[in-house]
């Protein structure tokens, strides 16, 4: 495996297909000068100040590090990395992990705007209580396997999420699935119901005042399936496209494929976002649970 210096590369503990990449603390500390050179809201309005904080990050590595992210995420026999600081210090702070996931996402490519924030990502608490319309926020449901961007007109390629704080949690894991793991994949994109445009709507928190049509599997380079589908968007029109999803959100859910774990705090999740299903499994009851993730979603550069 790569080595890059002041990284540690390995392969994750519970699957082949995700790569650990950890960050020493001799580059976090050579971060910090370049990361203050940015407040958030400079991060915010001016875009190309991301590209500087990415480039301060991949030049510690003489540029290492963008390959062999870029490498990872578009391979199919991977497709996903965990990234983050080996060990948290005080110095790595929310402000911190907001640059260190701007610079990360922007050596892969760009980011789409986050309807939700109006911003390029958007920080969420999961908590006990919840009053929105989607299940990103409702801690004691499964959020099922799903991916990405599946009711917007933007690119998604590849998501990106960090873990920035959590509290008084148990349960709550990562759940993650990939299409060639998955035992129901042939059968279902075999299945041409699944290869016909469905209409995808959102609830009224997304903030997108549009619907769009697509397929739930398409057909990569090489011939093989790419997945777009979450459970809640879909507007099945027929009984046979009801019927399908049904199919298709059992054949997921029952995978006994499914890679759980536990992301560490500070740490960020990138996949692909064609050939891997996300999710999360539900946490334990606790009045005083909380979480907060960043999310951005993004597609890659155009070489
Ligand atoms: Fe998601």
């Amino acid at each position: 495996m790569e080595t890059i210096k002041g990284f540690e590369i390995s392969k994750h503990e519970k699957s082949k297909r995700i790569i650990n990449i950890k960050i020493a603390d001799e580059i976090l500390e050579k971060l910090i000068f370049p990361f203050n050179k940015f407040n958030i809201t400079a991060l915010e309005y001016k875009p190309f100040t991301r590209f500087t904080l990415a480039k301060s990050l991949d030049d510690l590595t003489f540029n290492k590090l963008s390959k062999l992210m870029n490498s990872i995420i578009r391979d199919r026999a991977t497709g996903c990395f965990i990234i983050g600081p080996k060990n948290i210090s005080s110095k790595i702070d929310d402000n911190f992990l907001v640059k260190l996931s701007t610079s990360i996402a922007h050596l892969i490519g760009n980011p789409n705007h986050d309807s939700m924030t109006g911003k390029y990502y958007a920080r969420f608490f999961v908590k006990h209580e919840d009053k929105s319309d989607s299940y990103l926020r409702k801690a004691y449901t499964n959020m099922d396997l799903h991916t990405d961007g599946t009711y917007v007109n933007e690119i998604t390629d590849w998501l990106l999420m960090t873990k920035i704080e959590e509290h008084n949690v148990e349960g709550g894991e990562t759940a993650m699935l990939h299409l060639d793991d998955w035992e129901h994949c042939k059968d279902l994109f075999n299945d041409p119901v699944g290869r016909k445009n469905f209409f995808w709507g959102s609830p009224k928190s997304k903030n997108i005042d549009y619907k769009v049509e697509h397929p739930v599997f398409s057909v990569d380079n090489n011939g093989k399936p790419q997945i777009s589908y979450i459970d809640q968007f879909p507007e099945p029109k027929t009984m046979a496209q009801g019927n399908f999803l049904q199919k298709l959100s059992d054949g997921l859910e029952e995978s006994k494929n499914k890679v759980i774990t536990k992301l560490p705090v500070g740490s960020a999740i990138v996949a692909n976002n064609y050939f891997w299903l996300h999710g999360r499994k539900p946490f334990k009851e606790n009045e005083d649970l909380s979480r907060e993730l960043l999310r951005i979603r993004g597609s890659f550069f155009i070489n």
